[in-house]
């Protein structure tokens, strides 16, 4: 089944209002579809400590990967904002970790706008896990 981005987009936005965003006022969602279509919705969540910070991509993995789920097609997200936002580093590597090379990254603006990446694209050069290669010996 092909992913619909525009519907994806819309749960990301509608995740939007789950953010708790006291310290930055920038409210992020974002909504994860797995292989079987599961979705699963995220938002950032802040702490007084700001390195506590976990953004939307992440909450969405994590919840989808504590409830069993393993395999993923597309992440979009979407802030308040017009300019479309596009994942971090960490985000993009803990993606890396649960996806294949078809794994796209739906990148959207409050108007639902949007770029799609695939996320070998935005994470060149990722590591590779230890045991399944020798670039470290
Ligand atoms: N943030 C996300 O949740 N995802 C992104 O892709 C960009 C940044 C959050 C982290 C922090 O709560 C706020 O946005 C400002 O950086």
């Amino acid at each position: 089944m092909k992913i619909n981005y525009l519907e994806l987009l819309q749960e990301a936005a509608d995740a939007k209002q789950y953010s708790y965003a006291p310290y930055s006022n920038f409210r992020v969602g974002a909504a994860l579809i797995s292989n079987i279509n599961h979705i699963f919705i995220g938002s950032n969540v802040e702490g007084a400590s700001y390195g506590v910070t976990t953004c939307a991509e992440r909450n969405a993995f994590y919840k989808a990967i504590t409830e069993g789920e393993r395999h993923f097609k597309a992440i979009a997200i979407v802030s308040d904002s017009n300019r479309i936002i596009y994942p971090c580093g960490i985000c993009r590597e803990v993606m890396n970790e649960f996806v294949d090379d078809d794994f796209v990254v739906i990148c959207g603006n409050s108007k639902l706008e949007y770029e799609v990446y695939k996320l070998k694209d935005l994470l060149p050069h990722a590591i590779i896990p230890l045991d399944n290669d020798d670039n470290y010996n």
